[in-house]
């Protein structure tokens, strides 16, 4: 078995943005700049959001955090995203989900401009992914094919089976694994909370992505022998074994499963790493398209 150390991984590809960021300056433009906005004050979502302003810092990114509290309005909401698309210092964008019930995420998420969308969410990028031209893929599935091609798992003509139909994980992943491309080249199987016989599918997988957001859902009586696991859940529960009293657990009973897998992902230090060097590899991208 053969951990997919994604720490390991995101902070090598940290590394690779630090310097071209240093030649970005060292030819006269300006640092890429990600803003970033953040309503309301659930735990999850700050410590996401910090996380990633803190990974602007240590790449050279400038930084905007902006904040509301949970009873802001829509209209004033969709009044910062327009100031910040015609801000031209600004060149990636993104808004913190999940948003209060009373805002419309469709609206916010179709408000920002798909040139600043480094989040990959809009409608109009989402296509661009579905078609397979140049975009900005969502950070969580596009740090999960970069684990893939590193560690060199094999892709072609394998069943990969994915558990978890969100917009930012599980549909997205369905696209690209299917897609003529490696990683990719898989028959994808997209199962939800609707699936029948959902064990029976898993045990069939040869590679199996699983973001459904239940703790340890998947055990070793769902798995075959050799599969690769993808564990993208994170879940914070109450430990008497840490120092902080908190635990992170992901999707899959790690322990129970790991001597079956040919390729794991740990929680934490697997997908949640990534993510984040994907959205700074993102926010280059949308700073070097202007210089
Ligand atoms: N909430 C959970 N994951 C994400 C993400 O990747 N981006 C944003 N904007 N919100 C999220």
């Amino acid at each position: 078995m053969q951990i997919l150390d994604g720490k390991k991984t995101a902070s090598d590809i940290k590394e690779d943005i630090a310097v071209e960021v240093a030649n970005l300056l060292a030819s006269g433009s300006k640092k890429p700049h990600l803003a970033a906005i953040l309503v309301g004050s659930d735990g999850a979502s700050e410590t996401y959001v910090n996380a990633k302003v803190k990974a602007c810092e240590r790449v050279g990114f400038d930084s905007t955090l902006v904040r509301f509290e949970t009873d802001v309005t829509e209209e004033e909401l969709l009044s910062e995203i327009e100031k910040i698309n015609n801000n031209s210092d600004i060149d990636g964008l993104i808004v913190q989900l999940p948003l209060p019930s009373h805002i419309n995420e469709m609206k916010v998420t179709e408000a920002i401009s798909p040139k600043k969308d480094v989040d990959g969410f809009h409608p109009e990028n989402i296509g661009r992914m579905t078609l397979n031209s140049p975009t900005f893929l969502p950070a969580t599935p596009a740090g999960i094919l970069e684990l893939l091609e590193r560690y060199k798992v094999e892709t072609v003509g394998k069943h990969c089976v994915i558990v978890g139909r969100s917009n930012i994980v599980g549909l997205p992943m369905s696209i690209l694994m299917a897609q003529k491309s490696y990683p990719g080249n898989c028959t994808v199987t997209l199962t939800h909370s609707k699936t029948h016989n959902l064990k029976e599918i898993c045990k069939t997988a040869d590679i199996l992505i699983v973001a459904l957001g239940k703790a340890e859902f998947v055990t070793a009586d769902m798995i075959k022998e050799g599969v690769c696991i993808i564990d993208v859940g994170i879940t914070r529960v109450k430990s008497d074994k840490t120092k902080s009293g908190w635990k992170l657990l992901g999707d899959v009973a790690f322990e129970s499963v790991k001597d079956k897998c040919s390729f794991i992902t740990p929680v934490p230090g697997g997908v949640g790493p990534m993510t984040i060097a994907m959205l700074l590899k993102n926010t280059l991208i949308s700073a070097k398209g202007k210089t």
